[in-house]
């Protein structure tokens, strides 16, 4: 067996239909693990399991809108009496949206997205990590951002909620650093995925000319990062946020 095997671990993935979450999907399936993509897009009814093919791989996906107490907390239980105890929580589900001023920022907007991206990742953390806890194993990797590192003009809303999730994970990382279960963050810069549609065109290419390498990362980059995280071989870092950011970041 590889040391990058999964093999007889069950992983959970939010977000897995798209982007991030679906390169993390396909990094553990392929490594053999039982991988449960939870996602909103899917097209099923409230946490049912759906068995799909991913290219030539199996994994399992559930329709859940991490934002929803009881749909969380509904998959949270389907996948424990399906699969028994999860070793991998990856928290990828999460939305921007168009940017604007602070003073110009509706309290709907600003809600919403911190719905899902932090009350979705509490949420999922709180319905899956006593199963963790209870097993003394697990890896739990929270998708952060740079903008939750540095704060970006004109996102507010969304970069602070970025800040919460890594305060999250600080938080948790030392709560349960003697229980086996290891929680970190990654802090990606711009990645070519489906959420910079909702990104005006000219702050895109704006961050993209802030980055030394001179791209945007690919999203097998963050699963190869992710993999490491949800791996045994990482065995001493918690309440960590690990850098994405081809170059940006210079701390
Ligand atoms: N792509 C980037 O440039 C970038 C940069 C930094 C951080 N991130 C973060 O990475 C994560 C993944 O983003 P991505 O780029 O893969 O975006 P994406 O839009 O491709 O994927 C996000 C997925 O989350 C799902 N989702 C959204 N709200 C949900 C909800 N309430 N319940 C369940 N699923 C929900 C969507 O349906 C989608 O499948 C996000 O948390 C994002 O903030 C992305």
């Amino acid at each position: 067996m590889s040391d990058d095997s999964f093999a007889g671990q069950v992983a959970i993935v939010t977000g897995g239909a798209s982007g991030i979450g679906a390169a993390a999907v396909e990094h553990f399936a392929r490594r053999g693990a039982r991988v449960f993509s939870v996602d909103r897009d899917y097209q099923t009814a409230p946490a049912e399991i759906v068995a799909a093919r991913v290219g030539t791989l199996e994994i399992e996906t559930v329709h859940c809108d991490v934002s929803d107490e009881q749909q969380v907390a509904e998959t949270a239980e389907r996948i424990a009496t399906e699969a028994g105890s999860a070793s991998i929580l990856v928290n990828s589900a999460g939305i921007t949206g168009p940017q604007a001023p602070l003073w110009e920022t509706s309290y709907d907007y600003w809600k919403q997205i911190y719905r899902v991206n932090v009350d979705g990742t509490f949420l999922m953390c709180r319905a899956v990590l006593p199963h963790l806890i209870k097993a003394g194993y697990g890896r739990v990797i929270n998708i952060a951002s740079m903008a939750g590192m540095e704060g970006n003009a004109r996102s507010s809303a969304y970069s602070s909620s970025k800040s919460a999730v890594i305060g999250l994970t600080k938080s948790l990382g030392k709560e349960l650093a003697r229980t086996g279960v290891l929680v970190n963050a990654i802090a990606p810069t711009v990645f070519t995925t489906p959420i910079n549609q909702k990104v005006d065109q000219d702050y895109h290419e704006y961050l993209i000319s802030r980055i030394p390498l001179g791209r945007p990362g690919e999203v097998h980059e963050a699963a190869e990062l992710i993999g490491f995280l949800a791996s045994s071989r990482c065995s001493f870092s918690t309440g960590a946020v690990f850098d994405l950011s081809g170059g940006r970041a210079v701390y």
